[in-house]
């Protein structure tokens, strides 16, 4: 029989769970740039006000080769509306379709500029790729701080954990906040599919591996993605979805779909799509923590294409 006082028990204990959830559930706003369909979030603990920016986006205009910084004042207005404390400037990969305002937004609001630490090879890759010259350091250098799979870092009571997931190139990594995961480049929104694998260093076997990993998380798992391009039939952008929804219905990569099948699919698709528009100026600067090249002796930074590269 059920006492009066462990009825009382029982209610404290499930407010005090209830607490506990909350303290654990961060603040999550997203800012979607529809020029390069991209997705930058602020993070935030309500208790604290400790933020991190994730994957913000610098403006270009490509045909005139200026960058301007419309959508990251939109970040810099609602961090100070808000009146947020940024702790850090995180990128879930060397991004090939926007430039990073990491830097921009260093400046005005300062935080600690990090990526997975697997950036390196990405510098190699592209470095070589790019001939950038021996100024240009491979070594994760640009930027302050590079994670390594498995770490952990908090927002006052919210913990984090940094959780490397390749596939799309060697460095993605996601980001779990409490219950919220930001999974960059690997899944998009279930009728979508996943991201493509076919950049240098790659790897669609491996974004598998790394998708199966997310959907490993509790069911009820928030996930934050990276893009949305709209799905056919679907009229709104979406960037939001759980771990169950995308295990029950991702168009790639539902339960019961096998790791060749993947491979079959995403390899299959990866041949029928063009490079981004902006990948030139973006991989070049993002593999420079946002930074342009050394300016030459006119005091001018160039992105270079190579053409007819192999
Ligand atoms: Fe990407």
């Amino acid at each position: 029989m059920t006492t009066p006082d462990l009825v009382l028990e029982t209610a404290s204990a499930q407010v005090a769970r209830a607490r506990e959830a909350k303290a654990k559930r961060p603040s999550i706003a997203g800012f979607f740039d529809e020029a390069t369909n991209t997705v930058s979030y602020v993070i935030h603990d309500p208790a604290s006000k400790e933020a991190a920016i994730i994957d913000s986006v610098l403006d270009y205009d490509a045909a005139a080769g200026r960058t301007s910084n419309g959508s990251a004042d939109l970040i810099v207005e609602y961090v100070k509306a808000n009146d947020l404390d940024v702790r850090w400037l995180i990128e879930t990969h060397a991004h090939a379709d926007h430039i990073s305002a990491a830097p921009y937004l260093q400046e005005k609001l300062g935080g600690k500029l990090a990526i997975g630490r697997e950036i390196i090879r990405v510098q190699e890759v592209f470095g070589k790729l790019f001939n950038a010259g021996s100024d240009f350091e491979r070594d994760g250098s640009q930027f302050d701080h590079l994670f390594k799979d498995g770490e952990t870092f908090a927002l006052g009571a919210i913990e984090a954990i940094a959780v490397h997931v390749p596939g799309h190139t060697p460095a993605d990594y996601a980001f779990i906040f409490g219950d919220a995961a930001f999974v960059g480049d690997t899944i998009f929104m279930p009728d979508f599919g996943t991201a493509r694998a076919d950049f240098p260093g790659g790897d669609a076997r491996q974004l598998y591996k790394s998708i199966q990993r997310l959907l490993s998380l509790p069911e009820d798992t928030r996930l934050f993605l990276c893009h949305d391009y709209k799905a056919p039939g679907r009229s709104e952008y979406a960037w939001e979805t759980t771990v169950g929804q995308q295990r029950r219905e991702n168009v790639h990569v539902k339960e019961g779909t096998t790791e060749d099948e993947f491979v079959a699919m995403r390899t299959a698709r990866d041949e029928t799509l063009a490079m981004p528009e902006l990948i030139m100026p973006s991989v070049q600067i993002n593999i420079r923590g946002g930074h342009l090249p050394e300016p030459e002796d006119n005091g001018v930074s160039y992105i270079k294409i190579p053409v007819n590269a192999v």
